[in-house]
């Protein structure tokens, strides 16, 4: 009995393992009986200079969080948090290092600085997530290390600026994430952010823009206010020490050829001779003033930028961006051709490339290694670029394949301006990745072998800030998926489990909590999925909701009669569905799903050619399931197509009268997207001979970004409806993109 009682004692002492939060979790966690509790009187014991100023990041994080702080002194042999690295400032790449929590006090002892760095960043979150002085942490054995070497943040601070105490918060940030490189992105079409010394021009002229369009591209009016402003070389150095301080290296990235107007506003002389005036763009997207590939005064002008940019940072990687960069000022440039003829270029793609090499020439003879986005493979990688991989994988796959260190930064999964939830209430670019989504991500391409694997360093979240324009909205948009992603990157693969992360991420929504981070609680979005209902008469609407966490209930046509959600739904009339989710008693997320029930509805349906990759949808039951995108946008209810049509077939299970058919569409002001050019609509009583019911190239309504076609003919009885849908094709002359392939969306095909 007594053995019994004494044992029952000591479990209730051990921490269960679910009590260990760590993000990113630990490649070993050992969990022993007993505490040990800091107080003020635990001392610090740290010898050397660098593991000082991972005491002094404990400290602060200790006074800024709980209050109080501890004392530091060489040795300690009770009550201690003891910090020692076992070499010196040789980097094993390895960062390794082991947690050691034992009554008498925390012992962390890294391979290298930077890992004993990491294990005070563990042992940070052994600590209890309420305010207190006295914090009592689980004796605990941890040995750790990151999977990759790579892990890194970016930020964009050209279209929108934020204050020096922000970026070292940031990098605060990236540092309890375990991560080490920060990719700082400071020259842009809508300003230039980083002094020279050289060219003052370039942060008096080009620091500033007149005005700032107003909502979603191409926006509501503009603010007609004068924006802007840069970091003085003093600033920049303060905050490479600050991130040094932290073991992360901070990349600039300095943009070419593109993405250089307000470098062309500052020094005209910089773009081609036949284009101009410039001005530092108000707007955003992708813009035809690039630098002038033909003058050797370009190459001297950034060689000398590069010069400045490399005394400000150490880091042995420079990014100098390469990425969307239009080429048709360089196909009437006398000097761009004459440079083409006189190296023997193919086209204006080689020239980019010329251009990028001759820099990476100049940079590596500075003892510097050139980072840039994927396009710098397009006509040929320069000889020891690493590549950051941006539209996807494949940029990264290429490269690796040709022996080239990669980056990966897809689209897909790790941009962090797309929005985390269907129902966003800011704007954003558009997309649509949630935090499982980030977390899923898999850095290590399957098409690589092991070999070519070893080149791909890591990853990173990219963090463009045209819908960012303050430091909140930015925390808003990477937490969570910034804390997903440290695990993509640290943890080893067979070690990641959503299901388990998704039970430290509680623990984490404190933390941001008690940092005072703004963070997305898109986490606990009601989930819902329509599908054709079993008789095909109607659709069925399935609701799904962190259930442990919380209440979910539904309302029907208002909200007179929540119901707890226990099964999913038959809607066969129009009918408007309120999905509701309570945790501890506060409503966390509402939806409302208004069901447009139609003849279509629900009804088998089938595509001639199935829609891009990128904007699949929910497949061809997106255009029937009863869904109509009321403000447009692309989202998971609608479909794209790029530069090819659209033929839909219909079933309507029986033979019945039908009067018109509806298409909605997505209009976007000209950026690629347009509505419908003409509607066909064709009936079939047996699905193989159809007869003409009539045609539109009208759109009969355009509404914000949303374009309606209603084809409208003579009533006539027919069982298979075929929907021919025509893309505009080519981006008209004088839009944004002419010439290229125009993108048609569709979110909803009526028949009535
Ligand atoms: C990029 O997103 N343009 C690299
Ligand atoms: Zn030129």
């Amino acid at each position: 009995m007594k053995r019994f009682f004494f044992l029952f004692l000591l479990l209730a002492q051990v921490a269960s393992a679910q009590d260990i939060n760590i993000i990113p979790k630990p490649a070993s966690v050992q969990v022993k009986p007993g505490n040990f509790t800091i107080t003020r009187n635990t001392t610090i014991a740290v010898k050397d200079k660098e593991d000082q100023s991972t005491a002094n990041f404990l400290n602060d994080y200790l006074q800024q969080v709980y209050g109080f702080k501890l004392n530091t002194k060489k040795r300690a042999s009770k009550n201690y948090i003891r910090l020692s690295s076992r070499k010196s400032s040789t980097d094993t790449g390895k960062d390794a290092y082991t947690l050691d929590v034992n009554q008498d006090g925390v012992t962390i002892a890294g391979d290298t600085y930077a890992g004993t760095f990491h294990g005070v960043q563990s042992l940070i979150q052994l600590l209890p997530v309420e305010k207190s002085t006295s914090l009592e942490i689980p004796a605990v054995a941890i040995q750790d290390a990151p999977r990759f070497s790579y892990r890194g943040m970016h930020l964009d601070v050209a279209r929108h600026m934020f204050p020096v105490s922000f970026i070292k918060k940031y990098i605060d940030y990236l540092a309890l994430h375990k991560m080490n490189y920060f990719h700082w992105h400071l020259t842009e079409d809508q300003g230039w952010r980083i002094e020279i010394k050289k060219y003052p021009q370039l942060t008096e002229v080009g620091g500033y823009r007149d005005g700032t369009i107003i909502g979603r591209y191409p926006g509501t009016g503009n603010t007609n206010k004068r924006y802007g402003g840069y970091y003085t070389q003093e600033e920049a150095k303060e905050i490479v020490k600050y991130a040094a301080d932290r073991h992360i290296t901070v990349i600039p990235e300095i943009e070419m050829p593109g993405h250089s107007s307000a470098a062309l506003t500052a020094y005209p002389w910089l773009g081609c001779p036949n284009t101009g005036p410039y001005k530092v763009e108000q707007t955003w997207g992708i813009f035809d003033d690039v630098y002038c590939a033909g003058k050797d005064s370009t190459f001297t002008f950034l060689q000398d930028v590069m010069d400045e940019v490399m005394a400000i940072f150490p880091s042995k990687y420079m990014h100098i961006g390469g990425d969307e960069s239009p080429k048709t000022n360089w196909k009437t440039c006398p000097l761009c051709q004459k440079r083409i003829q006189e190296e023997g270029l193919e086209d204006e793609h080689e020239l980019q490339s010329y251009f990028i090499q001759r820099m990476e020439k100049y940079i590596n003879s500075k003892g510097r290694t050139i980072i840039g986005w994927d396009e710098i493979l397009e006509g040929g990688l320069a000889p020891n670029a690493i590549v950051m991989s941006w539209r996807g994988e494949d940029g990264g796959i290429a490269a690796a394949k040709q022996n080239h260190y990669v980056i990966m930064t897809p689209g897909s999964h790790v941009y962090l301006d797309h929005s985390q939830s269907q129902r966003e209430d800011s704007v954003t670019i558009g997309g649509f990745t949630t935090v499982q989504k980030t977390y899923s991500y898999e850095p290590i391409p399957k098409e690589l072998t092991a070999e070519q694997a070893k080149y791909v360093l890591g990853a990173q979240a990219n963090v463009w800030t045209e819908y960012m324009s303050n430091p909140a909205k930015v925390e808003y948009q990477i937490f969570p998926r910034m804390t997903a992603l440290s695990e993509v990157l640290w943890t080893a693969p067979e070690k990641k489990d959503w299901n388990d992360f998704e039970k430290r991420l509680l623990t984490q929504f404190k933390r941001y909590d008690m940092w005072g981070a703004n963070y997305s609680k898109a986490y606990y979005d009601i989930d819902a999925e329509v599908l054709p209902s079993p008789d095909k008469q109607g659709v069925t609407v399935k609701l799904d909701a962190k259930k442990d966490l919380g209440k979910l209930v539904y309302a029907v046509n208002g909200m007179q009669t929540e119901r707890e959600y226990t099964s999913p739904l038959v809607i066969k009339e129009p009918t408007q569905v309120t999905g509701l989710f309570y945790k501890d008693d506060q409503l966390v997320d509402s939806l409302t799903l208004k069901l447009n029930i139609n003849k279509a509805t629900g009804k088998e349906i089938t595509l001639n050619e199935q829609p891009s990759e990128y904007f699949p949808g929910m497949g061809a039951f997106t255009l029937v399931n009863g869904i109509i995108n009321r403000k447009g946008g692309r989202d998971q209810q609608s479909v794209g197509y790029s530069g090819s049509d659209l033929e839909a077939t219909i079933d309507l299970g029986t033979a019945q009268q039908v009067n018109n058919v509806v298409v909605h569409a997505l209009n976007s002001g000209g950026t690629y997207v347009y509505p419908p050019k003409a509607v066909e609509v064709y009936g079939s009583t047996d699905g193989k001979n159809f007869q003409p019911l009539g045609t539109t190239n009208t759109v009969s309504e355009v509404a914000g970004s949303k374009a309606i076609v209603k084809v409208e003919f003579a009533p006539a009885t027919t069982r298979f409806v075929k929907v021919a849908v025509k893309n505009t094709q080519t981006v008209p002359e004088g839009k944004q993109g002419a010439g290229e392939k125009t993108w048609l969306f569709l979110d909803e095909i009526e028949v009535n």
